[in-house]
């Protein structure tokens, strides 16, 4: 097996729902996906991160703290991965992590993103190249720092006649716009909540963490009201470039919009799935791409409600998994990490201006060099 192309890439994205690893062969410009792994974070763990999440007292200590103990989780991840694809460090020519994103404020007066999980101490226990912190390069060069995926969206998916969306439904949504290659721009950008609230909702009066296949949300009504009034927030409206997170589309945040008003807890678990449908649905009419492909990934690739929501505000397209496209949609992100990695480390740029609205293109991240 040729060992000059294979990477680690590592995320843990806004559901706290744990540490996706993936081993990838770049080979011939190719992308085999060689082995992958979810590792869950410990329960306390993911408590402790879902509190630094929001603003709270002594943050400085439990980040230090827990900068340590995701890079620990996110070590555990490459084992596992490691183990399953049945290679050795030595084969690896670097790992990309994302980290944890714990904060992220594209519109403060100094805008600022920050993720964790040390890279230092990945490097040290896994002997690995290991390169990270991709977002702030971006930020620095007045781009929101995210969403970065839609370049490998671009390397893996544009199509050369057929105008096609690429659409990442994680804890936030996101979209990538792609051209036919002949003619225009790559755009993309979050649309606004996806998993993140059906998490926090049926977590908060089902006590499980996620509403498998959509089913709970299917059992209740959209209240029209309630959706108006979440759609009315201006961040749905606001114009490209924009990015966004949970310490925006929370529970306070829908708490907010519920004012005094009492819905069943199931409706509004219904009219949180709308809202995805629809913001997604308008941000893609929007681009005019309401009559194109639509390539879907992320977790809410498996919530069949969420998708049937989606085709029937999108009568026009067709809605289809990654998979069908010869990638996991399960992993696509973690993909994106060991792929900006070879970027990095090629002197190559990670980033696309056009999407995140940065001065200029940039080679992304720190580089934290191996052991071994
Ligand atoms: N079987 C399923 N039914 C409904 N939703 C699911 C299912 N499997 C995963 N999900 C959703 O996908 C989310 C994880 O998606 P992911 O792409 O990992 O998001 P993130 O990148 O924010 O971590 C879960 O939190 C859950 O809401
Ligand atoms: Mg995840």
């Amino acid at each position: 097996m040729p060992s000059e192309s294979i990477y680690i890439g590592l995320i843990s994205g806004t559901s706290l729902d744990g540490v996706d690893a993936v081993a990838v062969d770049f080979s011939a410009d190719q992308v085999n996906l060689l082995a992958s792994h979810l590792e869950p974070y410990s329960m306390h763990l993911q408590r402790s991160l879902r509190s630094i999440c929001l603003p709270g007292e002594n943050e400085i200590d439990r980040l230090g703290e827990l900068d340590t103990q995701v890079a620990n989780t996110f070590a555990d991840a490459c084992h596992a991965v490691l183990d399953k694809a049945g290679l050795q460090y030595k084969q690896i020519i670097a790992i990309g992590s994302h980290g944890q994103t714990i904060r992220h404020r594209p519109k403060a007066k100094h805008p600022f993103t920050l993720q964790i999980g040390d890279p230092n101490t990945l490097a040290e226990l896994t002997g690995v190249t290991t390169v990270a912190d991709f977002r702030r390069r971006d930020m620095a060069a007045g781009g929101q720092g995210a969403p970065l995926v839609p370049a490998l969206h671009q390397a893996l998916f544009q199509h050369p006649v057929h105008k096609r969306i690429v659409l990442n439904l994680g804890g936030i949504a996101n979209i990538t716009c792609l051209p036919s290659e002949k003619d225009g721009l790559v755009l993309g950008y979050d649309t606004g909540p996806a998993n993140t609230l059906l998490d926090r909702w049926i977590e908060q009066h089902l006590a499980i963490d996620l509403d498998h296949k959509g089913e709970w949300a299917r059992s209740g009504k959209v209240q029209d009201a309630l959706l108006q009034e979440l759609l009315a927030d201006t961040y749905f409206n606001q114009p490209p470039p924009k990015s966004t997170g949970s310490e925006y589309f929370n529970l306070e945040w829908l708490g907010k919009k519920l004012a005094q008003i009492n819905y069943a807890n199931e409706d509004v678990q219904a009219t949180l799935l709308e809202l995805t449908a629809v913001s997604v649905a308008h941000a893609i009419a929007r681009e005019g791409y309401s009559q194109s492909e639509i390539l879907v990934c992320g977790g809410g690739v498996h919530n069949a409600y969420l998708l049937e929501r989606l085709s029937t505000r999108l009568p026009e397209s067709t809605i289809r998994p990654t998979s069908e496209y010869g990638v996991n949609p399960d992993w696509v992100e973690a993909i994106t990490f060991a792929w900006l990695a070879k970027r990095t480390l090629a002197g190559l740029n990670g980033n696309l201006s056009s999407v995140t609205g940065a001065a200029h293109d940039e080679v992304l991240g720190g580089i934290y060099p191996s052991s071994l």
